[in-house]
């Protein structure tokens, strides 16, 4: 199996408006990561409800989707060796209170919702993610 892959990566509105999105690209480029593609969007509710539908039973889906169309995002896609696992190690945990020094949620990530990144969690959503933000 190839080892280069691609995953997603949205740096979230709490990061982008504290203008992180410099800091954060370099963590991933110093962690052997390329950024393939990388566009600054704003995204409607209707959107963020169909990119986050696997969440649609989650008592936080209303909030979730309202946040990540609240204001502008970075979409990435990332490629390199083990892309999708690497990006989910730098991230650290869904929860900055819970993740590990050095990572991208413990150094900006500001509670559960504002956690500054999101990352694909498997190739296959990769994929799926990929598409939505970069269909042509
Ligand atoms: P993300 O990796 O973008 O995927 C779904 C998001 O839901 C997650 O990051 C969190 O920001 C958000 N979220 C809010 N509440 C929770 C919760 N209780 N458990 C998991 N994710 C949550």
């Amino acid at each position: 199996m190839s080892s280069s892959e691609q995953t997603l990566s949205i740096i979230k509105p709490d990061a982008v408006e504290r203008n992180l999105v410099e800091e954060i690209k370099n963590i991933f480029k110093k962690n052997n990561l390329i950024i393939k593609e990388s566009k600054k969007i704003q995204i409607t509710k209707e959107e963020a409800a169909d990119f986050y539908r696997v969440h649609q039973s989650k008592p936080f889906y209303d909030e979730l989707c309202s946040y990540l169309s609240s204001g502008p995002i970075v979409v990435m896609i990332l490629q390199g060796e083990n892309a999708v696992i690497q990006n989910r190690e730098l991230m650290g945990a869904t929860n900055p209170k819970d993740a590990k020094e050095n990572t991208i949620r413990k150094l900006y990530g500001i509670s559960i919702d504002k956690n500054s990144v999101h990352g694909s969690d498997s190739n296959e959503n990769a994929k799926k993610e990929i598409e939505f933000f970069f269909k042509n």
